[in-house]
C-alpha cells in the first residue's frame, strides 16, 4: 500500500478543522511508515473552505460532496457533519469506493447505524468511528488495568462509572445550534453527542451492559435562536445509564454511563473510574496528566502518578509534558492509518462499526427504559 494517504474531509467546521490540524502536525509522529495528506475539502460554506485555503496540501475545494467522492486522488474520507446527513453521506463515501472515518454517533439512529455497519461490510472497505479519548496516555493506563488478565488484581468489582460531561449549557441564554435539536442531532439527543465516548472503552473490554435503567433529562426546552427570537430545544440534556455488566466471570456489576450538558463547571471532562475491594483506578481530562489509582493494603491508599506525555505512537513532544485533545486526536488519526495500511501492532483502535451499532443499540434500550420507566434488557 502507497505509505502517503491522501485523505478528504467532508465537513469543515468544528471537527473537519481539528482533522487538519492532526494531519498539518503528521511529521511529529516518530517511525510513523506512512504520510498523512490533507488534499480535499468539502463544505456547504465559503468562510469554512476560505479557511482550508491556509493548507498548503488542500488542492479541490467544493460544496459538492460528490465532486470531493469523485477525485482519484482522495484515499479517505473523513466525514464531520450534522447527524441527520450521516447515513446519506456515508453510503455515499463507501458506494465511491473510499475508506472512511465517521464521526459518531454513526447514524442519526439505530437502524441508519446498522445499514452504514452493513455496507460498510458489504464494501469491504476500511471503516472506523471516531472516539479520541482512549489514545491519551492515562487511559491507556485504565485500559491495561482492565484487561482480563490484570482485572483480578481490583479484586471484587464495586463498580465502574465512564462519564462525558459539558457545562456551557446551563448558560440558559446560549444560543441553539443543530446538535439541539432533533431533527438533526436525533432522538437519542445528548446519547449521540457525547455516548460513543464514554461507551467505546467498556465495549472494546468487552464489557456489555445485559440491562439498562435509563434517566433522561430536559431542561431548557427553549434557547434562543440567534435572531432575536427563540427556538425549541427538544434534545435530552442529560442522561444516566445505570447497567449491568459481567467481567471476568464477575456478575452484575454495576456501571454507570453518565453523559451531561449540564454538569456545573466541567468543559469536556472525560472520565473514567474502576472500583475493586483491593483496588481501583481513576482518571479525568479535567487532570491530564493524573492517573490515581488504589491500593488496599493496612492502609487504603489513593495515589496519583503524573504521566506525562506517553502516547501509544511516539511523538517528538516531551515525555513531560501534557497531553490534550489535539494531541488525542492525531493519536487517533495515527491509529487509524496504522489499522488500515496493517501496522497497527496490538495497540488500541479505533471504534469500528460494530462497536458503533452496541453504542446504539444501548441507546435505544435507554430511550425504551426512560418511556417506560423500566429495565430494558439488551440481547
Ligand atoms: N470526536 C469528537 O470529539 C467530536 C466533537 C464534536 C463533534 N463531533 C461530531 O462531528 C460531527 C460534526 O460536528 P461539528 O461539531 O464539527 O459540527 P459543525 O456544525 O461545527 O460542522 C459541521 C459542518 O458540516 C457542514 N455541512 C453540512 N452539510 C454538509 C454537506 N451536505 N456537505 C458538506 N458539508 C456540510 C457545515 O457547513 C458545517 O461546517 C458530528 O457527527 C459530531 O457529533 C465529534
Amino acid at each position: 500500500m502507497n505509505d502517503t494517504v491522501r485523505i478528504g474531509i467532508i465537513g469543515g467546521g468544528l471537527m473537519g478543522r481539528e482533522a487538519a490540524s492532526a494531519f498539518g502536525r503528521w511529521f511529529v509522529l516518530e517511525d510513523f511508515p506512512a504520510r498523512a495528506e490533507l488534499v480535499a475539502v468539502c463544505d456547504l460554506q465559503d468562510s469554512l473552505l476560505n479557511w482550508f485555503r491556509k493548507v498548503p496540501t488542500v488542492k479541490l475545494f467544493t460544496k459538492n460532496h460528490r465532486e470531493l467522492l469523485a477525485a482519484p486522488d482522495v484515499d479517505v474520507v473523513y466525514v464531520a457533519v450534522p447527524h441527520n446527513l450521516h447515513e446519506s453521506l456515508y453510503l455515499d463515501v463507501l458506494a465511491a469506493g473510499k475508506d472512511l472515518l465517521a464521526e459518531k454517533p454513526f447514524g442519526i439512529d439505530l437502524r441508519a447505524a446498522r445499514v452504514i455497519r452493513d455496507a460498510a461490510a458489504k464494501s469491504g472497505r476500511f471503516v472506523r468511528c471516531s472516539s479520541e479519548f482512549p489514545f491519551l496516555p492515562c487511559t491507556q493506563r485504565v485500559i491495561a488495568a482492565c484487561q482480563p488478565e490484570a482485572i483480578g488484581k481490583l479484586g471484587k468489582l464495586l463498580e465502574i462509572r465512564s462519564c462525558f460531561w459539558h457545562a456551557s449549557d446551563l448558560d440558559p441564554t446560549k444560543t441553539i445550534n443543530w446538535k439541539r435539536q432533533n431533527k438533526f442531532c436525533g432522538e437519542i439527543g445528548v446519547m449521540g453527542d457525547l455516548g460513543m465516548h464514554v461507551a467505546h472503552v467498556p465495549l472494546r473490554l468487552g464489557w456489555r451492559p445485559k440491562r439498562v435503567y435509563a434517566q433522561l433529562q430536559k431542561i431548557y426546552t427553549q434557547r434562543p435562536d440567534g435572531k432575536g427570537g427563540m427556538a425549541e430545544c427538544d434534545t435530552w440534556d442529560n442522561a444516566l445509564l445505570h447497567t449491568d455488566v459481567d467481567i471476568a466471570g464477575q456478575h452484575d456489576v454495576p456501571m454507570r454511563l453518565e453523559m451531561k450538558r449540564l454538569a456545573p463547571g466541567a468543559t469536556n471532562t472525560w472520565w473514567v473510574e474502576v472500583l475493586g475491594t483491593d483496588g481501583g483506578i481513576r482518571f479525568s481530562t479535567a487532570e491530564p496528566k493524573s492517573l490515581w489509582t488504589f491500593t488496599r493494603g493496612k492502609e487504603q491508599i489513593w495515589q496519583r502518578v503524573d504521566l506525562g506525555h506517553q502516547v501509544p505512537f511516539p511523538v517528538i513532544t516531551g515525555g513531560i509534558f501534557e497531553t490534550g485533545f489535539p494531541d488525542c486526536f492525531l493519536q487517533m488519526w495515527a491509529a487509524y492509518v496504522a489499522e488500515r495500511n496493517s501496522f497497527l501492532k496490538g495497540r488500541f483502535g479505533c471504534a469500528t462499526p460494530d462497536e458503533a451499532v452496541q453504542s446504539h443499540e444501548l441507546f435505544a434500550a435507554a430511550l425504551e427504559s426512560h418511556v417506560q420507566k423500566k429495565v430494558v434488557t439488551l440481547a
